[in-house]
């Protein structure tokens, strides 16, 4: 299955395949058009490579909220970092009991209502964040179902800005804290209920050197921790889990991912536990795409610059990490151009692609910029004070 193609030489999208030329009938600025079916599909394979061990969509990824009900509809759960991201999931069809609520930053607010929620597991990222969780949870008469981020310092061999599982890192908490974690436990025992540990050590992870290592560290902790909490029961290994940018090779992919699941499920054999993953980008990514519409052909004596209307307010990924995205002319054209394709906002940073050899294009032709479903439209602002994107769902 190929989520991007010429067919006759217009470009088509989605496992069955819509030509994307219907959409600028109605265009009005630049709009991320996403693909359920792929979703679900997505879904359906990592649910099949991972049996027993229960999803929670990393939301952040895509918060679209027709994104959302179709992965609580296939039966996910979600893995929120705000309290905009619970509000969001519980009114698209994730009950309480389906939420883990990740994050180094929790408010008082948002643990609180996260409380009288009574939402399934929050990962915990600091001692002072459990101790305000206890002193909340006291003052609310109620117990706190808590899991522990483990930081257990290893590399995963990706973009420094999405590592997670490093000392250097703000994530996660280091194992050398476990004693005062277990005392602050043991003390507020009637407030905080250990239910599980957790960790994620970055995103785009494309080899599982750093992910055994890091299961292998703590599976002896979590035995050790079972003695002493005989409720933990839950073992989160996160999210992460990477996609081929640059082929689009999806074999690959489903290859990665069985390699992972692999990995995880013998590592974690010897456990008596319920396990959780956090996936974001693997089950969304392939699915967005980002139409966009030149608005100039600039050539000077050094290159050529595509000058499209959408930018890195719209999709930050190429400008924050060098991100890879392909970029599709909706026609295909037998000629080509070397160009890099731009944005209108004023930094030399906001780029989609450089040097890179597209089917030639025009003022006023559109093009697409693929693989956009994670981390695209979230991350999206309104910079220069230029609009926000619109999103279709297909
Ligand atoms: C705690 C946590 N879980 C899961 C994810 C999802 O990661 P990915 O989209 O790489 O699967 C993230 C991403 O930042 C995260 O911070």
């Amino acid at each position: 299955m190929a989520y991007l193609q010429y067919i006759d030489q217009r470009l088509c999208f989605g496992p069955s395949p819509t030509p994307l030329q219907k959409f600028t009938a109605s265009y009005q600025g630049p709009v991320y058009i996403y693909d359920l079916a792929s979703i679900r599909h997505r879904y359906g394979q990592m649910a099949r490579a991972l049996p027993g061990v229960d999803i929670y969509y990393a939301m952040k990824a895509n918060s679209h909220p027709e994104v959302l009900r179709a992965l609580a509809q296939a039966g996910a759960g979600v893995d929120v970092v705000s309290g905009g991201e619970i509000k969001r999931a519980l009114e698209n069809g994730f009950s309480p009991d389906k939420i883990v609520y990740s994050g180094v930053g929790k408010t008082r607010q948002e643990i609180q209502a996260a409380l009288d929620l009574r939402i399934a597991q929050l990962n915990v990222e600091s001692l002072p964040e459990l101790q305000r969780i206890s002193e909340i949870a006291r003052e609310m008469a109620c117990k706190a179902p808590v899991a522990l981020r483990l930081n257990p310092d290893v590399d995963i061999q990706t973009h420094p800005y999405i590592a997670t599982g490093l000392k250097d890192n703000k994530f996660g908490m280091e194992l050398a804290l476990l004693p005062e974690l277990v005392e602050l436990l043991q003390k507020n025992q009637n407030f905080l209920e250990l239910k599980g540990l957790s960790l994620h050590l970055g995103s785009q992870m494309m080899e599982f050197a750093g992910f055994a290592e890091a299961l292998k560290k703590l599976v002896p902790v979590f035995q050790d921790l079972q003695k002493t909490f005989p409720g933990l029961d839950v073992f989160d290994i996160g999210g992460g889990l990477g996609v081929f940018y640059e082929t689009q090779d999806l074999k690959k992919e489903e290859e990665l991912l069985q390699a992972y699941a692999a990995q995880a499920l013998e590592i974690l054999k010897p456990l008596q536990a319920r396990l959780q993953t956090e996936p974001g980008r693997w089950l969304v990514a392939h699915s967005g795409v980002l139409l966009s519409q030149v608005q100039y052909i600039k050539t000077t004596t050094h290159k050529t610059f595509v000058i499209i209307d959408s930018g890195m307010n719209h999709l930050l990924r190429p400008s924050l990490y060098g991100a890879f995205h392909s970029v599709w002319a909706l026609k295909e054209n037998a000629e080509k151009m070397k160009v890099d394709v731009v944005g209108p906002i004023c930094e030399s940073g906001d780029f989609f692609a450089k040097e890179r050899e597209i089917s030639r294009v025009h003022a006023d032709d559109f093009i697409v910029i693929a693989d956009v479903g994670a981390y695209g439209y979230s991350m999206a602002n309104r910079y220069n004070l230029q609009d926000l994107p619109q999103e279709i769902v297909i």
